[in-house]
């Protein structure tokens, strides 16, 4: 079977770091570049954090478009509590070794989208910033997606307040384009990747395979202590390569076609991933909700394949 065409749309971030990597080290899908938001951190610092990473693993050749520079409507709010001041804290990765493309992040896309000879499969990992106003500057290839599979929402609880996960709560108007596109959508959410936990067994099997399982295990290093610290976890979720391997092997998660609204409110209710769950809403079932995951299966997968990465 041919590799799917993928574009990583992301905010690097520990667990998107990882998401990249993951996506070079599967051939189940062919990544065709990554393009950055605000959102962990500012633009300047998640674009120069992905060209790190791709430096690091030798993929200096690999598109790096840069993308919003703040949400939609709302103020940027970066999380140093969570990856750092320079967004990648832990490793000691160098400089980035090039600046990202000429062209923004959703002209970039627009290009390679009407240049793929497949439909290509839009991961997003970190506010939607970039695929609204991809949306809404380019309709006619975001209508030739293939799907969108983002990292974000939660059916339950969120993580940034009680009612919101972090992507959705950065740009919630931004969401709700995105939510109402009709495009094929899959909401990978905190249900399930609060369960994805990568352990410090788990990190010490990376550092002994290669110089891409030595940068996770410095990543997990200092990602972790926040969520040891606030939920007092023994392992740290990686949401993104939750989000990214449900591309590669869709029988990691379950999912359950839902109706879902964003709340696009004040702070209480800001940014809240409504999903009806039960159909009781009776909203259109137009969003794949991700209910469960092999957690062990998608961890072992993770492991794999960044270890063969070398
Ligand atoms: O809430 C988790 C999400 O927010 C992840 O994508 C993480 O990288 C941050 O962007
Ligand atoms: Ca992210």
């Amino acid at each position: 079977m041919s590799a799917a065409p993928v574009i990583l749309d992301c905010d690097p971030g520990h667990d998107d770091a990882i998401a990249i990597l993951l996506a070079l080290a599967s051939p189940e899908i062919e990544l065709l570049g990554v393009t950055t938001v605000c959102g962990n951190q500012t633009l300047e610092k998640t674009t120069a954090n992905a060209i790190r990473v791709l430096d690091h693993v030798g993929r200096a050749d690999l598109p790096v478009a840069a993308g919003a520079l703040r949400p939609l409507m709302r103020e940027s709010a970066v999380a140093p509590d969570v990856h750092g001041e320079s967004g990648l804290d832990g490793p000691d990765l160098p400089a980035p070794t090039r600046g990202p493309s000429g062209e923004h992040a959703i002209d970039w896309m627009a290009s390679v989208v009407a240049g793929s000879s497949a439909p290509v499969t839009l991961v997003a990992t970190g506010p939607l910033t970039n695929v609204a106003l991809f949306l809404a500057r380019h309709p006619e290839p975001a209508r030739a997606l293939e799907r969108i599979v983002l990292m974000g929402g939660a059916i339950g609880e969120g993580n940034v307040t009680p009612a919101a996960e972090f992507n959705i709560w950065a740009d919630p108007e931004a969401a709700r384009r995105v939510f109402s596109s009709g495009i094929d959508l899959t909401m990978v959410g905190l249900d399930v990747t609060h369960r994805a936990l990568m352990t410090a067994a788990h990190a010490k099997r990376l550092a002994a395979s290669g110089a891409a399982g030595r940068l996770v295990a410095d990543l997990h290093g200092f990602y972790s202590r926040f969520h040891r610290a606030r939920y007092g976890w023994d392992g740290a979720p990686v949401h993104d390569a939750v989000a990214l391997a449900h591309a590669v092997d869709a029988t990691l998660l379950e999912t359950k076609r839902c109706g879902v609204r964003i709340d696009t409110g004040p702070e209480l209710s800001r940014g809240r991933t409504y999903v009806d769950v039960w159909g009781s809403a009776g909203w259109r079932p137009s969003c794949h909700v991700a209910t469960g995951i092999d957690a062990e299966r998608t961890l072992e997968l993770l492991l794999t394949r960044i270890s063969a990465l070398g």
